[in-house]
């Protein structure tokens, strides 16, 4: 299926919404490599040459960079990824998408994550930091084109290959929004169910707060979060399930994901915050024992 075919956005309900979504650049266009493609699409040469090819020297430096202060992630931090959105923009849909694809264990977490939230039956489903649209792919495997999906991220380049991935996946019905998860251009209480994957790790602590206070506003029944713990470079570590109790905001769901490898299951978090008290008293206490606590 071509990328021009098939309009991954519902128009119509983005123009009732009143949102505006970026254009496609031209150098987004080039194609997604085929999985039987990622081992030479992976390579160091093929990702120089792409890399120069897809955003010339401002990318391939940042590339560069990311490579070579490897062994000092304090300066990484401080050189590369004092703005995430450059650093996710600069980065690239592409650049993430061959790093996740080639990587079996990320399919199976999301796989996981997507059962997890289907379970939940929602009738709409936010999902904050979409990058280039795995979840989404995942999530509308097991949910009809009746549940509203929307993916919003900061990042055009991310957007960019998520129209494309959800084309090529002839995944439809599931609107894009460039914006910034610290002010989501949504009203209250509107969509069932919002979702974040490795996202408001990536920001510093005011934003995460911003963004965490946004997810509960725009969410009605529901806030599923897989937010690793852990601090690298380019993660702040942040306790999401901590946060929630803290509020009193009852969890049904607080468990590291059990697919990753033993090293990344220590740090990964993955909770589901109940939002709405009449949904609390429907929730099936032996499903979920979290429930308990409260
Ligand atoms: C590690 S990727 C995860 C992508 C996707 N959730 C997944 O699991 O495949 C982080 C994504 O979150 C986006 N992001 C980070 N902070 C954001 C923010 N404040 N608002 C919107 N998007 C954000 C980045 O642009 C990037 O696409």
């Amino acid at each position: 299926m071509s990328s021009t075919a098939t309009t991954m956005t519902d128009p119509a309900e983005s123009a009732r919404l009143g949102l505006a979504l970026p254009p496609v650049s031209a150098r987004s266009c080039l194609p997604l490599p085929s999985p039987s493609r990622l081992g030479w699409e992976s390579s160091l040469p093929a990702r120089v040459w792409r890399a120069w090819r897809r955003g010339g020297l401002p990318y391939l430096r940042h590339k560069a960079m990311r490579r070579l202060l490897e062994r000092w992630p304090g300066l990484k931090r401080r050189w590369l990824y004092a703005d995430p959105r450059d650093y996710w923009t600069l980065r690239g849909g592409h650049d993430y998408f061959l790093e996740q694809e080639g990587q079996p264990a990320r399919a199976r977490r999301a796989e996981w994550m997507a059962e997890r939230v289907a379970q939940l039956r929602p009738r709409s489903i936010l999902e904050v930091g979409c990058g280039y649209g795995k979840q989404l792919v995942a999530l509308r495997r097991r949910l009809g084109e009746e549940v509203r999906l929307v993916g919003v991220d900061f990042s055009p380049s991310q957007l960019d290959t998520a129209r494309r991935h959800l084309d090529d996946h002839g995944v439809r019905r599931v609107d894009l929004v460039q914006a910034d998860g610290v002010c989501l251009p949504f009203a209250d209480a509107s969509f069932d169910l919002v979702f974040t994957s490795a996202v408001i790790l990536h920001n510093p602590p005011q934003q995460a707060e911003a963004i965490r206070r946004e997810v509960v506003r725009v969410a009605r029944r529901f806030a599923v979060h897989n937010e690793d713990v852990n601090i690298t470079y380019n993660r702040y570590g942040y306790d999401t399930a901590a946060w929630y109790r803290a509020r009193g905001i009852v969890l049904i769901e607080c468990t590291p994901i059990p697919l990753d490898q033993a090293e990344e299951a220590a740090v990964s978090q993955f909770c589901v915050a109940c939002l709405d008290r009449d949904e609390q008293t429907r929730i099936d206490a032996d499903a979920h024992p979290c429930l308990l606590d409260h």
